[in-house]
């Protein structure tokens, strides 16, 4: 079983798109195991975006995800971090596919609506940026013997 950290960006929250974007990875039959409402810092901000602080956007970028609330979760599943960044889409809102997130809520570059870490090594260091350890909570969803087969684990 695998954890990602995703973010419903400031602009997702602004916008009024929290509980339409949130349903799809309930939807799914995905598991959030952590959710918060929170105000990044620049400070924050600079951690979890660490391998853009160089480039010349980043700015741009600090100023967005500082700009209003967003919600932080962790969401488990198999194959989760692949799942969850096919399901977010392209980067840019114009480039991705029509049924993703991104492809179906935004029509922007930066303000994209949902982060999601990219692999496993940048999950593990984006879930331990937003969450302790006590804040997720691991559970079994009842309904769990109608999500898949027993012997999909
Ligand atoms: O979020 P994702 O991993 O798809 O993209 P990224 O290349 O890691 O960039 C992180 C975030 O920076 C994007 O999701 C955009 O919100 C933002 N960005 C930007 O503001 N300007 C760019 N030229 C590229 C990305
Ligand atoms: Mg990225």
């Amino acid at each position: 079983m695998e954890r990602t950290l995703v973010l419903l960006k400031p602009d997702c929250v602004q916008r009024r798109l929290v509980g339409r974007v949130f349903s799809r990875f309930e939807d799914k039959g995905l598991n959030v195991v952590a959710l918060k409402l929170l105000r990044v810092t620049p400070e924050l901000a600079k951690r979890h975006y660490a391998e853009h602080v160089a480039k010349g956007w980043y700015p741009t970028l600090e100023a967005f995800i500082t700009g209003g609330p967003l919600v932080a979760m962790v969401v488990e599943g198999l194959d989760v971090i692949r799942v969850v960044r096919e399901m977010v889409g392209a980067t840019n809102g114009l480039n991705a596919t029509p049924g993703t997130v991104r492809g179906d809520f935004s029509s922007s570059r930066q303000m994209n609506l949902v982060h999601a870490s990219d692999g496993p090594e940048s999950a593990a260091r984006e879930i331990g940026i937003f969450f302790q350890p006590d804040e997720i909570h691991a559970y079994e969803p009842t309904i769990r013997p109608w999500l898949r087969a027993e012997d999909e684990n």
